[in-house]
């Protein structure tokens, strides 16, 4: 049987962008961990968001988010969008990046693929039912992270 594991480098070594909100109001920052699978028979997609994070608020308040993934020469301002809070700069202004309508929430002009996704739930990842060492290295002292698995309606490609 072959078995692609490329799958598992999708978020890891490529990174992508998390959007939530519509186009007047919106926030993007970029993420290495998720996953894509299946759940309640649906295509999904699972992303892990820090409680600090300025998205988080947009997560929480809208119904639709998007995973934007770019061509290799974006890394460095996926770079800058992931060490700064859209709380502190202008992150289309200071990025280049032009937003675009995405389904019911937005991508980007320079992204390569774009799922968008209906968020279907979201939950804390509890301290107490990770592996001691896990919860140390990662949260003490630190934001605890929140699941947030969405639906994939709609893939746009280019
Ligand atoms: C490569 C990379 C991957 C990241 N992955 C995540 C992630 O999966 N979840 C998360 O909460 N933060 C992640 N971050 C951190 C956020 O992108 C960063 O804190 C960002 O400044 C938050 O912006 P905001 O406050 O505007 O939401 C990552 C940062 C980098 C550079």
């Amino acid at each position: 049987m072959e078995f692609n594991t490329e799958i598992f480098s999708q978020f890891d070594k490529k990174w992508a962008l998390l959007t939530a909100g519509k186009e007047e109001n919106f926030n993007t920052m970029t993420i290495s961990w998720g996953g894509l699978g299946t759940l309640w028979g649906k295509p999904v997609a699972t992303v892990y968001v820090r409680t600090s994070r300025y998205t988080h608020d947009y997560m929480d308040a809208n119904e639709y988010f998007t995973i934007s993934y770019f061509p290799e020469k974006y890394k460095k301002i996926l770079g800058v969008l992931g060490s700064k809070s859209g709380r502190e700069m202008d992150k289309m202004k200071d990025s280049g990046l032009t937003a675009i309508k995405a389904g019911e929430s937005v991508s980007f002009k320079e992204a390569e693929v774009t799922l968008v996704c209906r968020k279907l739930f979201r939950q804390k990842l509890e301290e107490s039912n990770m592996p001691e060492e896990i919860a140390k290295a990662m949260y003490e002292g630190q934001a605890s992270h929140d699941m947030y698995i969405g639906e994939v309606v709609e893939i746009i490609r280019g």
